[in-house]
Order: structure tokens, then sequence, then C-alpha cells
């Protein structure tokens, strides 16, 4: 049996029945919890909270939904006008989340919530979508294998099951490291596609101090458990800033492991990371002046920025760098006088210096006082 298999076999067993190895405590907001079915929180086997990076009219997507806990607990979060879409592969769990959907509606005001069938590694493929079409095309014959595959390609080009750039923010529990390592590369890439320019991800999943041998990769328990197809902690960082993410960083890291197995450490973190605006670096004379504590720091896109030194940065670099996760960070220095706006990104280490930024606001954490 492949892996995808085994973790089809396993859980749909957890829809039916609690399964108590598949659960990591989590400290959720309880708050959220109260108008959830009892049966929704029983069979949650996520590792992390998710549902605390969702904000009001946020359209948000829920990777490996399972009984729908999170998804619905973000909807109590997105409010009316927002909206939150699950997507899982495995057709028990489908039918968990739904089966508590209108009652949710109606405890929710509207019916925000909605479940989708796919596979988190290839959001554009609509599985409900394919099964019905392969009732009236079978496959029994390599031709017909052609004409799926030439279905698929239409399928996912004209009405991907989730479009490209369309999501405020990505989030999923406990899900990542059920895809295989040969499609990991292609979830973090299907990722990046769906998130909207700007918009945000937040992952919490099982991750190891150590890489895994591949005798646990090859162990279905382990597997299938949330545990041997971990992402090595350094590792899951590199991937999504290679995919061209920025701000990655972990915002949560659990102190003790969840488990240990032959000496490596799994725990649970919390993955967040930016999509960066598509627009152009535009100069119109702002500068940042990072704070410290470091006496230097790079960001994801190159940019130096020795500790008190005012650097010329674009106005979306400073846009980016007024926002979390960085903030807290930078002291912002607006122009008193625009420049003429003109296409330009400020090579790494680029002074502005004090003659140009005389009577500028600053726009992080001013101090009241005109005095010492
Ligand atoms: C560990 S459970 C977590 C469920 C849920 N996120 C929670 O917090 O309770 C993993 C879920 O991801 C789903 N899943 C695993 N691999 C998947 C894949 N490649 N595509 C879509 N769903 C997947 C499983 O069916 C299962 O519902």
């Amino acid at each position: 049996m492949n892996q995808e298999n085994t973790v089809l076999e396993r859980y749909s067993e957890g829809a039916n029945e609690r399964q108590d190895a598949l659960c990591c405590p989590v400290d959720y907001q309880t708050d959220l919890l109260k108008i959830l079915p009892d049966e929704v929180i029983e069979k949650d086997y996520g590792c992390g909270d998710p549902s605390r990076y969702v904000r009001e009219d946020d359209v948000v997507l829920d990777l490996g939904s399972g009984s729908g806990k999170i998804c619905y607990m973000a909807a109590q979060l997105v409010g009316e006008k927002g909206k939150v879409i699950g997507v899982d592969m495995n057709n028990d769990m489908l039918s968990l989340s739904r089966k508590y959907q209108e009652e949710m509606a109606e405890k929710l005001g509207n019916d925000r919530v909605q479940f989708l069938k796919g596979k988190i590694q290839d959001l554009a493929l609509d599985v409900d979508a394919m099964e019905t079409w392969l009732q009236s095309n079978p496959v029994t014959t390599v031709d017909d294998l052609s004409k799926l595959e030439n279905w698929k390609l239409q399928q996912t080009g004209e009405a991907p099951l989730i479009a490209d750039n369309s999501i405020d923010l990505v989030i999923s529990n406990c899900v990542l490291n059920l895809v295989s390592d040969a499609e990991k590369q292609q979830l973090v890439n299907e990722i990046f596609r769906v998130v909207k320019p700007g918009g945000r991800i937040a992952i919490s999943d099982i991750i190891s101090d150590e890489f895994i041998p591949e005798h646990l990769k090859l162990d279905k328990d382990l597997w299938s458990g949330c545990i041997s197809g971990a992402f090595q902690e350094q590792e899951m960082l590199e991937m999504f800033h290679d995919a061209c993410f920025i701000a990655v960083s972990y915002d949560k890291w659990s102190d003790a492991p969840w488990q240990v197995v032959e000496g490596i450490e799994f725990r649970s973190a919390t993955l967040t990371a930016i999509k960066r605006e598509q627009t152009d670096c535009i100069d119109k004379g702002h500068a940042v002046i990072y704070r410290g504590p470091f006496s230097f720091v790079i960001d994801d896109e190159g940019h130096e920025f020795p500790r008190g030194e005012r650097m010329a940065v674009c106005e979306r670099t400073f846009n980016v760098l007024g926002n979390e996760p960085y903030k807290e960070d930078f002291i912002g220095v607006i122009p008193a006088q625009e420049k003429e706006p003109k296409v330009w990104c400020a090579p790494a280490g680029t002074k502005r210096p004090a003659t140009e930024t005389k009577g500028a606001r600053h726009s992080i954490n001013t101090e009241n006082s005109s005095c010492c």
C-alpha cells in the first residue's frame, strides 16, 4: 500500500471513531469552541492553532480540514463578509465536516464555510468533478487515459478548484507532513499560487530536529501518524523561502517534543510567511532605521539593515517593513516632501543621508516628547 492509501485508511478510521494516538494536546481559544458540535471537537487531529491568524473579512483556505474544527473556528473570526474553504481528500472526513454545515450556518448567521474534495498538493484539480466525469468516461484503455489527462488539463486551466491569487490566508493544522516527500515542493508551490499578493500563511505542523531516515519513512504507522513525514526544522523554512514567500518564520514552537523516535525529536511549530505584493519598486524618498538588538539584519529580499542606519527603501518595501511581523523592529522615515516617483530598487546597502530626510515623519512608535 502506498503512503497516500495508508493516510486515507487511517483518517477514515479517525473520522468514524476518535483515534487517541493521533491527538496532540493543543491550547485552543476556548471561546471559539463553544458553538462547535462535540463530535467535531472530539475528532480533532491537529497539533497547533492556526485560527489565531485569521482576520475579519478574510477568505481563508484550510488545507486538510478533517472534522472541520479549524474551519468552524475561523468562520467566527472572518465575520459575515468573510469566507472559509476547507479542502480534504478523504470522503469520510468530508462527510463528517459537512454533516454540521447547516447547523453551523444557522449559528453563524450565514453559510460561510465550504468543504471541497481535493488534494492539497494539486489545488487546481477538482476531484468531485473528475469523479463525475469518470462515471461516464471510465478508463479502460491507454487512449481513455490520455482523454482523462486532457480533461484534467482543461479543468485545471479553465475552472481550478482554488484559483490563482484568491486567498487572503492559507492555514493548515498537522497535514503537510502527510504529503509524500516527492510532492512536498509542488505542495509549497501550490500554496504560493493560491495566496493573494500581500496575503499570509500560517501552517501548524510537526517538524523534526534531524533528517528522518528512510526506514522510519517506510513505517506506515509513523507516516500516517504525522511523524515520519515531518519536515526537518530548517528545511521547512527554506522550502517556503525558496518558493518566494517573505518574512518566513516560526511564530510558535513547542518546548517539549510531542514524540521522540530513535532519538529524533518531533515537535509542533507554526510557520508564518507573506506573499510579496507584485507592485513595482518606486522610490519616493522613504527610509527605514533598524532598531537592533542585532548589529545587522538582511530581509528575505536581500535588503541589508545595519543597526541605526537610515537605509533607502522603495515605497513597497517601506510598507512591508511597517507591518507584521517586522514593524516592531524598524522606524519608518516618511519624507517631508516626496521625491518625483521613479522605478528604482535600492541596491543592498544604499543609505539615505540625513541631509535628505530633514523634517521627515517617523511612522513607528514615535516619541511624544521633543526634548530629552
Ligand atoms: C492529522 S489530520 C488533521 C485534520 C485537521 N486539520 C485537524 O486539525 O483536526 C489530517 C487530515 O488531512 C487530510 N489529508 C492528508 N493528506 C492530504 C492530502 N494530500 N490532500 C488533502 N487532504 C489530506 C486527511 O484526510 C485528514 O483529514
